[in-house]
């Protein structure tokens, strides 16, 4: 692959991997969710939206099988060289979206990490109950969610995103059949849920 291929209007996922790991606030969520997400070792694993693949290469080693999904291809590709060069092979990457995550297999886990936040600024509430639907779908056993939610009264002025609340998401976790099991508060605009069904 060549770098331009690679390039998203100059943001490639060389950029997004050395920003994420600069990110402490993105690192702190990461950790939680790392030790945290309730996966059993023969557990099949969902990570949507998984970009480059941080979450997916790193459950790889806790669980029998990560299917990584997300809608843009070229961040697949660079997922798959990863895997490749660390010679991790219970790990896959394949286009699914939110709404249609692209899995036939039975799935213990789902996890999304940064994701789910791109729906509702997406397209508000409604986009992100289609998202939070398509995942139940999928009929996981739990749901971890580490993400750009907003924990506080008002939006910070910094978050150039329009954040979910915690409320929202708790709703529709709740319509969607899920009960939270856990909440960890990192900062106003992020932080890490777990939920089971
Ligand atoms: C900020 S990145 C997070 C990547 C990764 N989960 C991580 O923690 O580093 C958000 C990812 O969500 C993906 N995404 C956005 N909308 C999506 C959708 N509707 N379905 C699946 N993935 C989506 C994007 O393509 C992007 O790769």
């Amino acid at each position: 692959m060549t770098n331009t291929e690679r390039d998203y209007q100059g943001y490639t996922p060389m950029d997004y991997d050395a920003d994420s790991e600069a990110d402490e606030v993105y690192q702190k969520c990461l950790a939680y969710l790392l030790t945290h997400a309730p996966i059993e070792r023969d557990d099949t694993v969902v990570d949507i939206g998984t970009g480059t693949g941080i979450v997916a290469l790193e459950l790889a080693s806790k669980c029998d099988h990560v299917l990584g999904r997300d809608i843009y291809d070229e961040w697949l590709r660079y997922a798959r060289e990863k895997a490749e060069q660390r010679s991790i092979e219970n790990v896959s990457f394949d286009h699914g979206s939110f709404r249609d995550p692209n899995v036939e297999e039975p799935v213990d886990v789902v996890v999304a990490s940064y994701a789910l936040y791109m729906a509702y600024d997406e397209g508000g509430e409604t986009e992100l109950r289609a998202a939070i639907d398509g995942l139940a779908a999928l009929n996981p056993r739990w749901l971890v969610v580490a993400d750009k939610i907003r924990f506080g009264p008002t939006q910070t002025p910094t978050d150039y995103e329009t954040l979910p609340s915690m409320g929202t998401i708790a709703t529709l976790l709740a319509d969607a059949g899920f009960t939270l099991t856990d909440v960890e508060i990192i900062t106003e605009s992020a932080g890490v849920l777990v939920a089971t069904r």
